[in-house]
């Protein structure tokens, strides 16, 4: 960023130096326009002139704003937009958005650069917005918003005060349409739009952004393939290091968490251990939008054998909210039902699995059924008998013990006699769960997620949080309660979410871990890309249904924190947690469109939460980039609501990563505290290997001096099963078997083992001038002060070794024997471990830091 800021006062600089010879103008022509380009996906674009002639682009076709109506990939078009001069001497844009919405958008700025929250007001039903201009009435002080409408092929306008609220829609006579739009050739290439008389300060500003941008995405995209080239006459780096031990800030104790979101088979088929998969025969096409013709009630289930018949049934169900079941007709004996779980079933000699199911006889003579586990050969290796059934639904459990293993292994349940049986909620789990908890999660992938030290978890999402309409929002109270009770919905990454991993199992699983549960709900507006509801543009819940959504989440802090005897703590107790689990946070949205239609709808929410539990710290949120509209347009909110604390995402490239080290030290600390919910360093083709991993561990370091101000941080994604990943890069990878964490984990975990409760100030001296070396180094110093550890920690991104003379003067009351961790290989890594050793004090003198490394030193006090 320093670096970014000496650019603009070269910016500056060349400005007035230019002006001193060549006289600039008073004033210029600029000319707003979008082309037809990408489908007119562009965004708005500018070019000026003097003379009339000679036409200047900036960029050129930069775009200095993009429409956010719909979905990404099909829509967030703009379509011959008008620009104006507003009564509020603001400039307003407004935009055509498709060809058939009854909608258009507006949106305003001060300076044509940065550009305020769109709207799309509805002014039509049935017919289309097209081509819609904009004037002032000075002397009304309103707007007069006109459009041509396809099918009734006549204009129309409406007035505005505000550009929020509009007056009734009523016929144009055609003379006064159609005039405010003009063709420009922009050198050869004739384009329309609007064409404005603007002092010359307006189009430098202009310029100097555009150009400011380029540079800034140059930086940015630099990465460590170019750096042979970029470093050929760099040999070594020197630098001169000191900690000044006594000049201490207390920093979060919460700076090291985790964001887990059902994406990628994060729960169903993985952290889960359910083996069955599609369980309660829920599953159904909408899950993937009809997109897999294999995806049914049915999926991942099979006959086998000769009369045995199936069909889906929702009479007489166990439990309305899982209303399928499968009705099994026998007409002779020894076919079978089949389940291959989530791409087979792992088994594990000696272990033992608990198998149970809701069953009913229907008709006939049907008395039992063999439960077996069969290996990849079809070879028995655990079998029981489930016997007794009668008219109503049962539900009937066994144990297996296995005596074989297979990694893809299938369950095969064969009914005894002939006639009708119905089963529901076939569940097989193996009894090692992650501390042995019944409906519990994967051993080896909650240990590892353990060994990570979270301080606390967020979930469950991200997306799967709000959803991608309002009916795909995560309703908390579909997933408490028994399995068979509990309401199973699609998962907007397109896939089933049984909810058996649901907000009981999730406040458990944070106990267990040791950290504070972060759970996130909607803000009563659906995912900025939803595709469900409201002609593809954001929708939110309707405001007369506020009140319920808003006691709903009322209700979760109840469910969480209140007493045994309140109406949902004893819901809690009955789950098995009689005391409560001392919810302290709580996120509202997700990444919003920072809309009029968010911000009424969390005002509401937040001053909800506020009145009845003034002790929760609600977390806001800030859109899903580091700048921006909905990031400035979020922070807007938090200042004007006093949010304790806000949440930001920003998935960068490294090189965003090493040039905004500063990021946070400019942060206000008066103002709202941060949660960096979700961040990752992403390159081309996604990897997580040692040069994002290096780049995140810049950006910990960073964070780590902001601890005062940024209180928690999570990677994101967490984990991804192998063959189902929406998402990458992610932490953990796995699949049925194995557990394969990133170099970006190793990262994170050492983070999370070697954090501090306070930052100590250090000073790093390289001796370089060159800002492109020196952004490559990055320390950070914490000092723990009830474990008495000083913890040193430092990155060198740098092909080269950076040698670094530590001032030890303040370190001779420490150990004289230090642990050193060391993370280094070449960037493109994927499997670079950490290695441990131990050394003397005295090697800080002349340390050594390797080419492409993380280095960590633990002192302890003597
Ligand atoms: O982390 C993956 C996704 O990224 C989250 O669901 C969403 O919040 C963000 O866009």
């Amino acid at each position: 960023m320093k670096n970014i800021c000496l650019f603009l006062i070269m910016l500056v600089a060349m400005r007035s130096a230019h002006s001193k010879i060549t006289a600039e103008p008073d004033s210029a022509l600029l000319f707003a326009y979008a082309t037809t380009k990408n489908n007119n996906k562009n965004g708005l674009h500018y070019a000026w002139t003097i003379d009339q002639k000679k036409w200047h682009l900036v960029g050129p076709e930069h775009s200095f704003v993009r429409s956010d109506y719909g979905t990404w990939g099909a829509q967030k078009r703009m379509i011959a937009p008008v620009l104006i001069k507003g009564v509020d001497n603001r400039w307003h844009a407004i935009w055509q958005l498709n060809e058939q919405d009854g909608v258009f958008a507006s949106a305003s700025s001060e300076d044509l650069i940065f550009w305020y929250r769109q709207s799309y007001p509805q002014v039509l039903v049935g017919d289309n917005v097209s081509k819609p201009e904009i004037s002032c009435d000075k002397i009304s002080n309103q707007y007069i918003i006109s459009w041509f409408s396809p099918k009734s092929n006549k204009p129309f306008s409406a007035v505005s005060k505000d550009l929020i609220n509009y007056g009734e829609v009523k016929e144009l006579d055609s003379s006064s349409y159609g005039k405010q739009r003009v063709k420009v050739d922009l050198n050869g290439i004739e384009e329309e739009g609007t064409l404005h008389k603007v002092a010359w300060e307006v189009i430098d500003k202009i310029v100097n952004a555009q150009k400011l941008e380029a540079y800034k995405s140059l930086l940015h995209n630099e990465r460590t393939e170019d750096d042979m080239v970029r470093f050929a006459d760099l040999k070594s780096v020197k630098a001169n290091f000191s900690i000044e031990f006594n000049d201490q800030k207390r920093i979060s104790d919460y700076l090291m968490g985790i964001f887990f979101e059902d994406i990628n088979y994060a729960a169903d088929g993985g952290l889960y251990a359910e083996l069955v998969q599609n369980r309660g025969f829920e599953y159904h096409p909408h899950d993937k939008k009809g997109s897999d013709a294999n995806w049914n009630s049915f999926k991942s289930w099979k006959l086998e054998g000769k009369g045995i018949a199936h069909k889906i049934d929702t009479l007489n169900p166990v439990h309305i909210n899982s209303k399928n079941y499968i009705a099994l007709s026998v007409t002779a004996e020894g076919g079978a039902l089949l389940n291959e779980g989530f791409d087979g079933i792992v088994v594990r000699n000696g272990q033992k699995y608990d198998f149970s199911v809701f069953v009913k006889n229907v008709k006939g003579n049907i008395n039992g059924f063999v439960v077996e586990l069969l290996d990849e050969n079809g070879k028995t290796i655990a079998q029981q008998i489930v016997k007794s059934f009668n008219k109503k639904w049962q539900k009937k459990s066994l144990v297996l013990i296995a005596n074989g293993n297979a990694k893809k292994g299938i369950l095969r349940i064969t009914p005894q006699g002939r006639g009708e049986v119905a089963l529901d909620m076939v569940s097989l789990f193996p009894q090692e769960t992650f501390k042995e908890r019944k409906n519990g999660l994967r051993k080896d992938l909650a240990e590892t997620i353990a060994a990570m030290h979270p301080r606390f978890v967020r979930f469950p999402g991200g997306c799967v949080a709000h959803g991608d309409g309002i009916h795909n929002m995560y309703n908390w109270k579909n997933t408490i309660g028994p399995l068979e009770e509990r309401k199973p919905q699609r998962n907007l990454w397109g896939y089933h979410q049984s909810v058996g991993l649901g907000y009981y199992e999730y406040f458990q699983f944070c106990k267990d871990l040791g950290a504070e549960p972060l759970p996130v709900i909607a803000a009563g507006v659906p995912c900025q890309n939803s595709s469900d509801g409201g002609a593809g543009q954001q929708c939110g819940i309707p405001l007369h249904e506020m009140d319920n959504y808003i006691q709903d989440i009322l209700d979760l802090i109840e469910y969480a924190n209140g007493d045994r005897n309140t109406y949902w703590g004893k819901k809690r107790a009955a789950a098995g947690h009689p005391e409560p689990f001392n919810l302290r946070y709580l996120g509202i949205g997700n990444e919003d469109l920072i809309t009029d239609i968010f911000e009424e709808r969390f005002t509401l929410i937040f001053n909800a939460i506020k009145a009845k539990y003034p002790e929760i710290i609600v977390i806001g949120t800030a859109g899903p980039f580091n700048e921006g509209t909905d990031y400035v347009e979020g922070w807007n909110i938090a200042d004007k609501l006093n949010i304790p604390m806000m949440d930001e995402h920003y998935y960068q490239t490294p090189g965003w990563f090493i040039y905004n080290q500063d990021f946070y030290d400019r942060y206000d600390r008066n103002k709202a505290k941060v949660y960096l919910g979700e961040y990752a360093a992403h390159l081309p083709g996604r990897p997580n290997n040692l040069e994002t991993a290096l780049a995140e561990a810049i950006h910990l370091t960073a964070l780590e001096r902001n601890g005062d101000i940024v209180e928690m941080t999570s990677y994101a994604p967490l984990l991804a099963k192998e063959g189902f990943t929406q998402w990458n890069p992610d932490l953990i990878y796995f699949n049925n078997d194995e557990v394969k964490p990133t170099v970006g984990y190793e990262v994170q975990k050492l983070f999370g083992e070697n954090a501090g409760t306070h930052y100590v100030d250090n000073t790093i001296r390289i001796h370089s001038t060159d800002f492109k070396v020196t952004s490559r180094i990055a320390t950070s110093v914490v000092w723990h002060e009830n474990k008495s550890e000083l913890i040193l920690k430092m990155v060198n991104m740098l092909p080269v070794t950076a040698e670094i003379e530590v001032d030890t003067a303040h370190l001779t009351s420490f150990d004289a024997n230090i642990e050193k961790t060391e993370l280094n290989d070449v960037p493109s890594s994927k499997t670079v471990k950490p290695a441990k050793s131990v050394v003397d004090l005295q090697c800080l003198n002349q340390l050594k830091l390797q080419p492409y490394s993380l280095t960590i030193f633990k002192l302890t006090k003597k």
